[in-house]
């Protein structure tokens, strides 16, 4: 076996043809965000040396207190996305409203981008990893039609997604709908190189992750099931930072939970940005990922843009063994 080093430029080139449409977009626009993540990996690294730590003394649409290094990774991932020629238009966490794009020589691009551009926010300023989230809607529109409902309020328009965790190392996770890939950047040669191949998550794992400090304010379904973790001796996980939680669990496997609560009616992740793209990541690598309703993820159709969801993701034997065990307690209450 030959050890050649395989950078994300040469494997994303390498699987072009497994995309059912427009290969040299999505590929230029899959290159732009690796870009636009060693830029924000650049940024994480030396945050408390250029002074942006600290609150950006704002709130985004839901509500979150933003920081500093929210803005700056919304702020380069804007300005390689929309350079690029491939996006016409991102919608952002930090943004409240689609953010069109000017067509660039006449050419209408057919994908819209949406992320969060830094997850975890609240960990920045701790030094604990935090993330990048980003998900590929193909426009499902005339190009002519510049409303964002037209173009990717579709649940099958997502054709790929994934996530940047910036952490001991920094990773680069994606997935086009043909199996999961990982890339660890190196920083000697400042690439993004190979390092985690069709990665398929355990059937099951030992830790469930969720926060329990929440336990009172969640429903009595919810708070049985997490009495049931405790009572099968699963360890608990929870750093805070969504995408480190599901980036253990693609590995080690386990559960991840964020129920409705009462400050949360709808849960707290949002659906287009944060939800989608790591319920197709996990999904691509045998995993699964449904609501507290127990649908299924990626066959919600979102109304708006920031709409919130509750989550439950992870190994396919512990989503199917907690959506069992709500199902029986739900109807053990009815009788
Ligand atoms: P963001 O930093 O992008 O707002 O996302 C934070 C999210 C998610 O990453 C994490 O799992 C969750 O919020 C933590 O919320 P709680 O503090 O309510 O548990
Ligand atoms: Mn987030
Ligand atoms: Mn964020």
């Amino acid at each position: 076996m030959s050890n050649k080093i395989i950078t994300l430029d040469e494997f994303i080139i390498k699987r072009q043809n497994e995309f059912l449409y427009d290969h040299d977009e999505l590929t230029g626009l899959l290159r732009d965000i690796g870009v636009a993540a060693k830029i924000v990996n650049r940024l994480v690294n030396k945050a408390g040396l250029v002074n942006i730590l600290g609150k950006a003394d704002s709130e985004n649409i839901s509500g979150d207190t933003v920081q500093k290094l929210d803005l700056y990774a919304n702020e380069k991932l804007i300005e390689c996305l929309k350079n690029s020629g491939q996006c016409c238009g991102i919608a952002s966490e930090e943004d409240e409203t689609f953010l069109q794009f000017p067509s660039i020589q006449g050419k209408e691009a057919n994908y819209v981008v949406a992320f969060d551009p830094l997850d975890g926010s609240s960990n920045i300023d701790v030094n604990v990893s935090v993330g990048t989230i980003f998900a590929i809607y193909r426009r499902i529109s005339d190009p002519k039609i510049r409303v964002l409902k037209k173009i990717f309020y579709k649940r099958t328009a997502l054709v790929a997604a994934g996530y940047v965790i910036y952490g001991t190392s920094t990773i680069l996770v994606y997935t086009t709908g043909s199996g999961v890939n990982g890339f660890t950047l190196d920083p000697s040669i400042g690439e993004f190189c190979l390092s985690h191949h069709n990665i398929q998550i355990p059937k099951r794992g030992n830790y469930y992750s969720v926060n329990q400090g929440y336990y009172l304010k969640f429903d009595i379904e919810m708070r049985r099931y997490i009495d049931y973790c405790s009572d099968l001796n699963l360890g608990l996980r929870y750093i805070g930072s969504m995408v480190s939680d599901i980036h253990r669990i693609l590995f080690q496997g386990g559960i991840f939970l964020y129920p409705v609560t009462r400050k949360y009616p709808d849960g707290k992740l949002r659906l287009v940005y944060e939800c989608n793209p790591l319920a197709y990541i996990v999904e691509q690598a045998g995993g699964k990922a449904i609501n507290g309703s127990l649908e299924r993820i990626l066959d919600l159709q979102p109304k708006k843009l920031h709409e919130k969801s509750s989550i439950v993701i992870g190994s396919p034997d512990m989503v199917d063994e907690m959506k069992a065990y709500v199902e029986r307690y739900s109807a053990s209450k009815m009788s």
